[in-house]
């Protein structure tokens, strides 16, 4: 829909929708990330990042419940931040949890998102993130116990706010691989902060742009077969792949991949993990029984070592975070077809 040539006044719906589907896919990938967290840690992935950018999207996304709340969201954003390497998808994941605690645990008055610099090197910068609100504030006891997963600070809290207690472990496990710490400063009927540190390395203008540049992409009449199980993946990615020339079949379910790479001669498979009948990873082993040259990228909502190490060692090329910007997927798509990366030849 963003795509086709919308009216002015349609862009910036389009933009909401957007990024409150961008939220909900969030949210499910907070629990997603919940199932793995206890045996496993988080993989970053840092790239050149513009967070005054950034985190003018998150205000966008948060407006509209604050305004019917009748509360303001304020933003104090440093202007002079300089662009930095950051995991900007675990950062916006933190933000938000935040954030949409603040606005669900304030009644009246503000939540404030404040990002400062208080101290930049020739190659790093030290910046101070905080989310304050003027909400109903957390009881001194129950400081250190909201980080533990399913813990909500009373029992009442799911009756009249709903909620899972899986935001916050999961804030905790991101900023910790960041390499800091939450703090919570919090007083019944008073309000709430919750501020971290981070130590960024600094990424220059020209890595930004790098980074962000649309490649031209070359994929006109490559065959590629998308496996994946739910409908609406389908739809979206038959859509996106279709709209840059790609020849795209589909297989519903592992064990049709295998037959139709046995039958067909694709340029790339998109693999998904979870599916009925056959899992994406027993799916890739098959095939690599008798085809070793075809890539395959799998799809996945996890950034767990554990699942990353087993799609490589199940005979996939690489991955793809799932929820996917278009561009990037039509970038991996062609970086797999063009570097020949070898398989990894699964033995058994
Ligand atoms: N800004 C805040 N003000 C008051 N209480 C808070 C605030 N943030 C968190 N809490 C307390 O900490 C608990 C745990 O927060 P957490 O984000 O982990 O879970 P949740 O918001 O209840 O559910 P979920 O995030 O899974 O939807 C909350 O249930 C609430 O009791
Ligand atoms: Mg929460």
């Amino acid at each position: 829909m963003g795509d086709s040539n919308p009216r002015q006044d349609q862009v910036q719906n389009i933009e909401a929708l957007n990024y409150s589907g961008k939220i909900l896919l969030n949210l499910l990938n907070n629990v997603l990330d919940f199932s793995k967290m206890e045996s496993t840690t988080i993989t970053l992935d840092p790239i050149p990042t513009n967070i005054m950018l950034a985190v003018k999207q998150i205000k966008k996304i948060h407006e509209p419940s604050c305004l019917r709340k009748g509360i303001t969201l304020e933003l104090e954003i440093d202007d002079d931040l300089p662009i930095v390497q950051l995991d900007i998808v675990r950062f916006n994941q933190v933000i938000n949890n935040l954030v949409s605690n603040a606005i669900k645990f304030t009644d009246e008055g503000s939540v404030t998102l404040r990002i400062t610099k208080l101290n930049e090197t020739t190659d790093t910068v030290l910046l101070h993130t905080e989310i304050k609100d003027t909400g109903i504030g957390i009881a001194q006891d129950q400081h250190e116990k909201v980080w533990q997963a399913f813990t909500q600070a009373s029992t009442s809290t799911n009756r009249l706010y709903g909620g899972t207690g899986l935001g916050l472990p999961i804030v905790k496990s991101i900023v910790e691989a960041m390499g800091s710490q939450v703090k919570i400063d919090s007083e019944p009927g008073v309000g709430s902060s919750f501020n971290f540190d981070l130590q960024l390395k600094l990424a220059s203008n020209d890595e930004l742009e790098q980074a962000t540049k649309k490649k031209e992409h070359d994929l006109k009449g490559k065959r590629i077969l998308l496996v994946e199980d739910n409908q609406i993946n389908v739809m979206v990615g038959r859509q996106i792949l279709e709209k840059a020339n790609l020849v795209v079949d589909v297989a519903y379910d592992g064990q049709e991949a295998v037959n139709k790479v046995r039958e067909n001669n694709y340029d790339a498979v998109l693999m998904d993990i979870q599916m009925p009948i056959m899992d994406g990873y027993t799916a890739s082993k098959e095939i690599r029984k008798f085809n070793t040259v075809t890539p395959i990228m799998a799809l996945s909502a996890s950034v767990f070592m554990e699942v990353k190490s087993k799609i490589i060692e199940s005979g996939m090329n690489g991955f793809i975070f799932k929820p996917f910007e278009p561009e990037d997927l039509l970038d991996k798509i062609e970086d797999a077809m063009q570097s020949n990366i070898p398989a990894n030849v699964v033995a058994n």
